[in-house]
């Protein structure tokens, strides 16, 4: 697609959502930054060039989710993480957490993205998941099952909306400096946990071999936008090395474009 017209994205007070709003319209889109809390959002439009407008938006809102009509990209970046536990200690409340929003907050968005952009006759819809999706990485399992119902959901979607026009677009990402990954930079709290304390210990020790992998949300923010700009490009992308190089790992074994495609071509009806 030609970088004009509308994109919003969510989460974009900062971090990936707040790097791909100003990457967006540093390429040419008009962009709303939604968040949360608008005032966060405080130097946005000058840097994006002028081309950025601040609105509140919170994905477990329904009535704070108002998309322009003339909506042309969506980002569904806003998500949380929490403490990584294992299955058997993790709270029940934290995994209603993480799915209320990674998911549920992401379908409310969407269901409000597709009527508007299938009367424009197309757009983008890019979901931010993560590469932890592709490794079975321990006391990782709430949070990576959200992401993967992203995944799965995607799939559907591009299903049923590629014969209006609308491309679906999963951008996995691996280590991107933010506040996110700040976080998540400790022992995972499973440590505390006597039967699992040495598998914690042993994946913290393995987490320092990824530091040199880490990389500034500014120059994902510009692989997520060549990915929504790819118009021709598979649903799954990387926006950084490490991701990138999962995913073609990945590819090698499970083929899923070679898997997908001739599905999605058998469910599309033209436009
Ligand atoms: N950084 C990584 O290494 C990494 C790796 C894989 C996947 N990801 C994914 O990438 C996306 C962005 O992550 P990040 O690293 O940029 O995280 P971050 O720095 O923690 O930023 C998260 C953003 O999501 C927003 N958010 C949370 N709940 C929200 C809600 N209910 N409504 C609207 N916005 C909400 C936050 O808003 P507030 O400022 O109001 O809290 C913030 O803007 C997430 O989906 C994350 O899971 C990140």
């Amino acid at each position: 697609m030609e970088a004009k017209g509308t994109a919003l994205v969510t989460g974009a007070s900062r971090g990936i959502g707040r790097a791909t709003a100003i990457a967006l319209a540093e390429r040419g889109f008009d962009v709303v930054a939604t968040m949360r809390d608008p005032a966060a959002g405080e130097g946005l439009s000058e840097e994006g060039g002028g081309r950025v407008r601040v609105q509140r938006l919170d994905v477990n809102d329904p009535a704070s989710i108002v998309l322009p009509v003339d909506l042309r990209v969506l980002v569904n970046n806003a998500g949380v993480e929490d403490d990584n536990l294992p299955l058997e200690t993790m709270p029940s409340e934290i995994w209603r957490k993480l799915f209320e929003t990674n998911v549920f907050g992401l379908v409310e968005v969407t269901k409000n993205a597709v009527p508007l952009m299938r009367a424009r006759g197309g757009g983008v819809i890019c979901n931010v998941t993560s590469s932890s999706i592709l490794a079975p990485v321990p006391f990782l399992g709430a949070y990576r099952a959200s992401k993967a119902a992203v995944g799965a959901i995607g799939e559907s979607l591009q299903a049923e909306v590629a014969q209006f026009g609308i491309r679906v677009v999963e951008i996995m990402p691996g280590p991107i400096e933010t506040d996110m990954l700040a976080a998540s930079d400790r022992p995972a709290g499973a440590i505390a946990d006597e039967p699992y304390r040495a598998l914690a210990e042993m994946m913290w020790a393995s987490r320092q071999n990824i530091r040199d992998a880490y990389t500034p949300a500014p120059e994902a923010a510009r692989r997520i936008v060549d990915a929504i700009l790819d118009d021709d490009g598979p649903l799954r992308y990387g926006c950084d090395d490490m991701s990138e190089g999962m995913l073609e790992g990945w590819r090698m074994v499970a083929s899923d474009d070679a898997w997908l495609r001739p599905m999605f071509d058998a469910f599309s009806i033209s436009s």
